[in-house]
């Protein structure tokens, strides 16, 4: 990858590219208890030998072909029971970035997996650390399919797949950040609000009918919308149920038999 120079205030200021590492997330940590750190820094990666994706699964990418980072912040403006804006703020910051790519398929599955059409892009690992009742430190990880066109997951894609063109990955970064940044600002002197109604609009299967599954019972709802803490808000039977990311998850076509 090319040198990275956003256009923020602190955001990628300071920078860490390690050409190979075990996961940008551990090694943000890492840096985080050694104590000594700038707010904004960024640890980026060619390739990792043990990153890390949600629910303990574990991240695979081609070297030097894709996205993969750590945006280590102290957003101490934001409350712990409001964690999941930041979630909200990352997610709408890459949709400003892919949408524009991408179009009406690019969506946001909740809580923040980067979906065209039907099958993952990228995904993101936000790892918050409280103290008192805010958040202290945060590492925004993610990793982004760009360049990589053969896959073991069939699930997955990338830009490469869906555009059938080549992009410059600092480019991409860059413009992430900056638009993080943005989404930061904004989450800090407006609240949260906005972004949240922008947030569900993006969301693949809103208003739509979709098929979820909890343990080992299959049912189909309407995504209306997340609560103030993040959990997913669907409505089935008549009723509105919220939910946690450990007790449900989404089904597609091929497996709701
Ligand atoms: C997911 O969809 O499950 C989240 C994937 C997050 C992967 C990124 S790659 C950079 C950073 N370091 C890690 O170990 N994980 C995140």
């Amino acid at each position: 990858m090319n040198k990275i120079q956003p256009n923020t205030e602190y955001l990628g200021k300071n920078i860490i590219y390690l050409p190979s590492c075990h996961s940008t997330n551990d090694f943000s940590a890492e840096i985080i208890q050694n104590g000594n750190f700038e707010n904004g820094t960024i640890v980026y990666t060619d390739f990792q030998t043990k990153g890390r994706g949600q629910r303990g699964n574990t991240w695979e990418s081609n070297e030097g072909e894709n996205l993969m980072a750590s945006i280590i912040i102290k957003p101490n403006f934001i409350h712990a029971v409001n964690q999941f804006d930041l979630n909200i703020a990352f997610s709408l910051a890459l949709a400003e970035v892919f949408y524009p790519i991408l179009n009406q398929n690019f969506k946001i599955k909740w809580p923040n997996d980067l979906y065209y059409l039907e099958r993952k892009m990228g995904g993101v690992l936000i790892e918050n650390s409280i103290l008192g009742s805010t958040i202290n430190t945060s590492i925004v990880g993610f990793g982004i399919n760009i360049n990589q066109t053969i896959f073991e997951n069939a699930n997955a894609t990338s830009l490469k797949v869906i555009t059938g063109k080549t992009f410059n990955l600092s480019f991409l970064f860059e413009q992430i950040l900056e638009k993080f940044e943005e989404k930061l600002n904004e989450l800090e002197i407006k609240g949260c609000f906005a972004l949240r109604d922008q947030y569900i609009n993006n969301l693949l299967g809103y208003k739509e009918d979709r098929k979820f599954k909890i343990n080992d019972t299959k049912f189909t709802g309407i995504i209306i919308g997340v609560n103030e803490t993040g959990r997913l808000l669907i409505f089935t039977d008549g009723i509105t149920e919220s939910f946690d990311f450990k007790e449900i998850s989404f089904l597609f076509e091929d497996n709701f038999l």
